[in-house]
């Protein structure tokens, strides 16, 4: 009798550890953030490997965002941490730096380092969602992240409530009709592991955005963002891309995997030599809007 209830409770136990792996598999899927689970810690894994690859970003970030000693920004979409450490630096102890990102897997995982920060400030929200005073921000800022924005109408109305007049966007994204855009709509959205259901914007829509939160249309411009990635070898550029979008239902295993990342890449964008690496063009625009003074 005991060790029939031994193995029923043994039986239970493994029945509700069961029940809790395909409740958190089911919370994942149905979670209302997209970076969670493998999704968020295959991105994670990939900067933090690749930490070199996106070094041009710094210097697209400072020529239109520019932050300042002493400048509040907010930087949505941020919960990569990318991009944290420099923009808290920049605006030092006298700004401030407000991260928000709805995934709590990302935000947890920003460096200790940079959120005891005194201008440091971490929310774990959509953008579309953020509970902010109103004109509290010199700057807003976002790179890679708008097309995830499932209202991006409400989001662009959000930052623009929270910019000061004279207050500045700078928001760097896929946009439709690119290289960039053929690239996830033909390869990610088949082999993420979460799907890349998204919205890219035309130049059209974007500047429609900007309108109807009310940035006038001589306040807007959209720019080229030349973003490089570099690489030793055309292997690691494989890994980093396949890492940074999940890209875990190509078949076969890690290897084919890889290889098979390295030629949806250069489907639709140009991969060169450069000196003794590779450099992978991932070219994205910008919009950088001026609310009136
Ligand atoms: C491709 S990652 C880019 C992360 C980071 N900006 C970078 O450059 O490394 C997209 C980010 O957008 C975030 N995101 C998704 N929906 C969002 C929303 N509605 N508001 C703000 N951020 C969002 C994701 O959680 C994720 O951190």
């Amino acid at each position: 009798m005991s060790s029939e209830n031994t193995s029923e409770e043994h039986g239970s136990s493994q029945r509700r550890a069961e029940s809790a792996a395909a409740s958190r598999t089911e919370w994942v899927a149905r979670s209302p953030y997209e970076f969670a689970g493998l999704r968020a810690q295959l991105f994670r894994e990939a900067l933090a490997e690749y930490p070199n690859a996106r070094r041009d970003d710094y210097y697209l970030m400072r020529k239109y965002l520019d932050p300042q000693p002493g400048d509040r920004v907010l930087g949505f979409g941020e919960g990569s941490g990318y991009f944290c450490g420099t923009i808290a630096k920049a605006v030092g102890p006298t700004g401030r730096y407000l991260i928000t990102d709805p995934s709590p897997e990302l935000v947890c995982s920003l460096p200790e380092s940079v959120e005891r920060l005194p201008q440091v400030q971490v929310t774990i929200s959509p953008v579309e969602q953020l509970d902010i005073d109103a004109e509290s921000f010199d700057k807003a800022w976002a790179c890679g992240a708008f097309h995830h924005c499932p209202n991006q109408t409400e989001a662009f109305k959000r930052v623009y409530q929270v910019l000061r007049p004279g207050g500045r966007l700078v928001l760097f994204d896929v946009f439709q009709g690119t290289p960039l855009a053929r690239h996830f709509d033909d390869c990610v959205a088949r082999y993420c592991v979460t799907g890349h259901e998204v919205k890219f914007m035309s130049e059209e829509f974007a500047r429609a955005l900007c309108f109807l939160a009310g940035f006038p249309d001589a306040n807007v411009e959209i720019v080229d963002v030349p973003h490089r990635l570099c690489f030793a070898t055309e292997w690691d550029m494989g890994k980093f891309v396949y890492k940074m979008h999940a890209m875990t239902l190509f078949p076969g295993t890690l290897e084919e995997r890889i290889q098979a990342t390295v030629n949806g890449v250069k489907r639709h964008l140009t991969v060169e030599r450069d000196g003794d690496g590779y450099v992978l063009h991932f070219d994205q625009k910008g919009i950088i809007a001026r609310k009136p003074q």
